[in-house]
């Protein structure tokens, strides 16, 4: 299993030293200042991490030397970018909107995208994560995150040139682009599986090999499925190397072996690079999954956190001014160690996604009760300043039930029936659903996994037989939104959602390559869907503007600042959510059918309509004041 390589001893003069003497002084100045500052923290998570049998000093020399050489050849413009972030560490804490797509769903390419720049602005957007747009495994591939390449664009995306313009013209425009950075597997395909498969030991030991049946029967006893249905297991054989390799996702996605430093050095290098290109955040895909560990599930481990904080060191040296985000699909308690939270504490991700406050939204949509949302934001703390949670409705993943299992448990014997009865209802399978989605990776009606559907199938807009239940389904899709954008620091839009976008249709889901369910939630974008937006009275005008209202209220009022504390605020109503965000924005959200009225203070009643919300303001008076018409 994972092994740990011996490193050379340590050379006598330090190289990244040696690299600033051919620096430009204003350079050679600020980065000795940056490693001064970054190379305690470094040392002391390497040697947690790799303390026995490997010569930490020589690893963290060569980290530093990469991260150096890589600050030396970062352009003008995105040094004089980390100057500035530097000096305003809360630039990314106010106001900002996410949005979320695939190239080419989107826009057809990454050139494409930069067509699109003036709608993202309309929308009030400041950070675009594109799903994956490097080379990807040839025939399936996740989507992209079976990773063959990390630095070469897709070819049906485009080139780094494109990259690098589109990534210019979106900073031009005040928009972060944001790069998927798959951290725990490569594809099949890629250069160091191919290199590992033709006998090459050191490649080999760049992935987790088990070598016996017994091997992987030890490991498997512990661990989860992530596709039970699609790809069980998380081992796959391979005749070749006569061995298994660890893979927990897809058999062509081949798990790293980061108990080997070279796999740190490697990747961390690569996604420093691909930093040169202008990318401004990382999504940190599958970050829970890098260090496995006989007798556990193998996930959240420290090491996790330890490697997390020396990448956060890396780049706090070679491009401060870029943002990491977890990508850790785990219950809430299991997240604040992202942020550096943990029992190391320490500087790590700047974002991370709340996938139980999305999946418990949604609970509380089907069952009308926001007792497990409450539960949910209860058990979520503050984050430490500069960072914050990423809310969202949907995305391009299914909507994992099972993260809600610990609040689920917190309320009491025989709940767990309540997350089986809302994925029933997501896929249209409890009488009087209005829902369209799907299941997914479970055909047993006993289990409940995920559920695939894009927004507007699951709150009933494909289903609506008339105008009425048009109108109360977008209601519905508004209000989840509305809770996103009151609650996160960074609210992220799913591409289509902004329309009220349907599922992908029969004819595009045929076409597709591989089973996975979720292309049910991968539409094309249909530009006779989006100009509609346009046209007052419509469904896409009415949620687009919506929108749009709510991003501007995020940039202009201060308790927006994401230093601002969110805390629950006790409601009469099993179905109404009551917020307080800071001392003066209140947030009410009613997930019932029924209007409703909710008194805030003695005299001060706040009627509600079905599904309806309001954000209110405590004027200087005491008075409140609703922000949204
Ligand atoms: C992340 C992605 C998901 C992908 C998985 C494996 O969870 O969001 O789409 O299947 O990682 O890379």
């Amino acid at each position: 299993m994972p092994e740990k390589s011996a490193q050379a001893p340590t050379p006598q003069v330090s190289a990244w030293r040696k690299a600033l003497t051919h620096a430009s002084p204003d350079r050679a100045d600020e980065l000795a200042k940056r490693v001064a500052k970054q190379l305690p923290t470094l040392q002391n998570r390497l040697s947690r991490t790799y303390g026995e049998g490997v010569h930490v000093e020589e690893l963290t020399e060569q980290l530093l030397k990469a991260a150096v050489d890589i600050a030396l050849l970062r352009s003008q413009d995105l040094w004089d970018l980390d100057l500035f972030r530097q000096a305003q560490p809360h630039w990314h804490q106010q106001g900002a909107v996410g949005y979320t797509a695939y190239a080419d769903h989107f826009a057809g390419n990454l050139r494409g995208v930069v067509e699109r720049i003036d709608y993202l602005k309309s929308l009030g957007v400041t950070y675009l994560h594109l799903l994956p747009f490097f080379k990807a495994a040839e025939g399936p591939n996740d989507g992209g995150f079976a990773v063959a390449n990390f630095e070469l664009v897709e070819p049906r995306l485009g080139t780094q040139t494109d990259l690098q313009f589109l990534t210019e013209s979106l900073r031009g425009a005040g928009i972060s682009l944001c790069s998927d950075f798959v951290l725990n597997h490569v594809a099949h395909d890629h250069e160091w599986a191919v290199q590992a498969r033709n006998g090459n030991p050191d490649f080999q030991n760049f992935f987790c090999l088990a070598h016996s049946q017994d091997e992987v029967d030890a490991w498997e006893k512990n661990l989860p499925q992530i596709f039970p249905d699609t790809a069980p297991g998380n081992f796959t054989y391979q005749p070749s190397l006569k061995a298994w390799t660890w893979t927990t996702f897809y058999p062509y996605q081949w798990d790293l072996n980061y108990a080997n430093p070279k796999v740190f050095l490697e990747v961390v290098s690569a996604m420093m690079r691909v930093a040169n290109l202008g990318v401004e955040a990382f999504r940190l895909d599958s970050t829970g999954f890098l260090w496995k560990r006989q007798g556990t599930n193998c996930q959240n481990q420290p090491e996790v956190h330890w490697l997390l904080q020396a990448m956060r060191a890396l780049m706090e040296i070679a491009c401060p001014g870029v943002l990491m985000k977890a990508e850790a699909i785990m219950p809430t308690h299991q997240l604040p160690p992202y942020f550096g939270m943990g029992e190391t504490p320490g500087p790590e991700c700047h974002l991370a996604y709340h996938s139980s406050m999305m999946a418990a939204s949604w609970v509380a949509l089907a069952e009308e009760n926001v007792s497990i949302l409450n539960a949910v934001i209860e058990k979520t703390p503050a984050v430490p300043t500069g960072s914050s949670w990423l809310t969202y409705v949907r995305c391009h993943d299914d909507i994992g039930w099972n993260v809600l299992k610990p609040e689920v448990e917190s309320l009491g014997d025989a709940q767990h029936q309540r997350l089986l009865q809302a994925s029933h209802f997501f896929a249209g399978l409890t009488p009087n659903s209005y829902a369209q989605g799907a299941s997914f990776q479970t055909t047993d009606l006993k289990t409940a996994h995920g559920t695939n559907g894009m927004a507007s199938a699951l709150v009933g807009m494909s289903s609506a037989s008339n105008a009425d239940e048009l109108h109360t389904a977008v209601d519905r899709l508004i209000l989840l939104q509305s809770l996103s954008f009151f609650t996160g620091g960074l609210p992220l839009l799913y591409m289509g959602d902004e329309l009220g976008l349907g599922n992908t249709s029969a004819e595009i889901l045929l076409a597709r390559q591989g089973p996975d369910g979720r292309e049910l939630h991968r539409p094309v974008w249909q530009e006779a869907h989006a100009q509609l937006r346009n046209q007052e009275g419509t469904v896409q005008h009415r949620i687009f503007s919506t929108l749009q209202s709510l991003a501007k209220l995020r940039q202009q009022l201060d308790a927006f600042h994401n230093d601002t504390p969110v805390t629950l605020k006790k409601t009469e109503l099993a179905t109404v959510l009551g917020l307080q965000r800071g001392r003066d924005l209140t947030g009410l959200f009613n997930f019932s059918r029924q209007a409703v009225t909710q008194e805030l203070a003695p005299g001060q009643t706040i009627a509600l309509k079905p599904f309806g919300f309001v954000w209110l303001q405590t004027n200087a008076d005491k008075t409140l004041r609703s922000l949204i018409d």
